[in-house]
């Protein structure tokens, strides 16, 4: 399948929940046609709403080439799976449950040609599983984005045991045309690269506050405020890089040991479900919220990422004129 073959055709995006709508918005923005496929009656209308809040959002932070009328127009908004026989390249979003993956991937592939890509979002399930659910396991692979998928640059690509290398690295041109910033993992590994990072720091700082070293409010403070100044920077390796390498061998054999190992679900965040804590859509969690709180936040967040989505890029090393082989 080559990347212009994708681009001729609409882009079938199924399941139409928070992913799906801030994928789908994504995808118009780069100027491809979208079938987007809600598999829960009902779901047709919230959507199409869902893309006109995400798409003004888009024309408000000043990332959209035409008026959103446009990139409406782009978007046939269907729930019978037939609307997906163009497709050469297909998004699973739905819900993270096998069985109904299952499903989803039956009634997609009954109508789509053998030369479709289909790709999943899955977060957590191993793609090497999810690809012997298909009739074409080399053509499926994990597309991974982050919320909200219209002004995130990552994406992780991920190969399952049978997928095609080729179309592995064609999705990851197609990417670069989405503006990306893609990720390739050539091996099928739980958690894929961001989650297994992220969750050896949440391990980490669990463990910090029920050791009773510190409290959530200060572990979030130390993130926000050391990591938060560098990350988006630098990653981990170039800080490692900028801070002096040989500092960190010493560091390593000090601290390694100390750290935790554990493997059990940590007590604090066991009992927080127990209570029927959620988070933010609950207003239960970590901390406690109002509504309003909450909403403030998730406004917070949303205005955040537009001003990081355009940091990230007047700091990025193409334009930096900064690219240079990693190891
Ligand atoms: N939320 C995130 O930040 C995030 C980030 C990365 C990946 N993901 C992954 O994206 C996928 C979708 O997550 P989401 O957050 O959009 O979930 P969501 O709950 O917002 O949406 C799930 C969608 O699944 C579909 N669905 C629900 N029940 C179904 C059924 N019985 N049959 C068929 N379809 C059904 C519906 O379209 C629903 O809107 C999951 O695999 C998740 O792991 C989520």
């Amino acid at each position: 399948m080559k990347m212009q073959t994708i681009k001729s055709k609409p882009v079938g995006v199924v399941g139409l929940g928070l992913m799906g709508t801030s994928i789908a918005v994504s995808l118009l923005a780069s100027g491809h046609r979208v079938i987007a496929l809600a598999p829960i009656p009902g779901e047709k209308e919230k959507a199409y709403d869902q893309f006109i809040d995400l798409l003004q959002h888009m024309d408000k932070a000043g990332m959209l080439k035409s008026d959103t009328k446009t990139y409406l127009d782009a978007v046939t908004l269907v729930e019978d799976y037939r609307a997906l026989i163009e497709c050469k390249l297909v998004l699973e979003c739905v819900i993270e449950d096998m069985d109904i993956k299952k499903s989803v991937y039956h009634k997609i592939s009954e109508v789509v040609t053998a030369d479709t890509v289909i790709a999943s979002n899955t977060s957590a399930i191993p793609i090497s599983q999810l690809q012997l659910l298909v009739p074409y396991p080399e053509r499926f692979l994990g597309i991974h984005w982050a919320e909200p998928a219209y002004m995130t640059r990552f994406l992780e690509v991920t190969c399952g045991t049978f997928t095609d290398p080729k179309i592995a690295d064609e999705v990851v041109s197609l990417a670069l045309e989405w503006e990306k910033e893609p990720t390739l993992l050539k091996r099928d590994i739980r958690g894929f690269i961001t989650n297994r990072l992220m969750y050896a720091v949440y391990r980490e700082a669990l463990s910090l506050i029920e050791m009773g070293h510190t409290t959530v409010g200060d572990a979030d403070k130390a993130c926000r405020y050391d990591m938060g100044s560098w990350v988006t920077l630098m990653g981990i390796f170039r800080r490692m890089d900028f801070m002096g390498v040989d500092d960190f061998i010493y560091s390593f054999r000090r601290l390694f040991p100390q750290l935790s190992n554990r493997t059990d679900v940590p007590p604090l965040i066991k009992t927080i479900m127990e209570n029927n804590g959620r988070g933010i859509h609950n207003q239960m969690g970590f901390y406690n919220y109002s509504e309003e709180e909450a909403k403030d936040w998730e406004e917070a967040f949303a205005d955040f990422n537009e001003k990081m989505y355009h940091l990230a890029s007047d700091y990025n090393e193409h334009k930096l004129g900064l690219v240079r082989d990693s190891k």
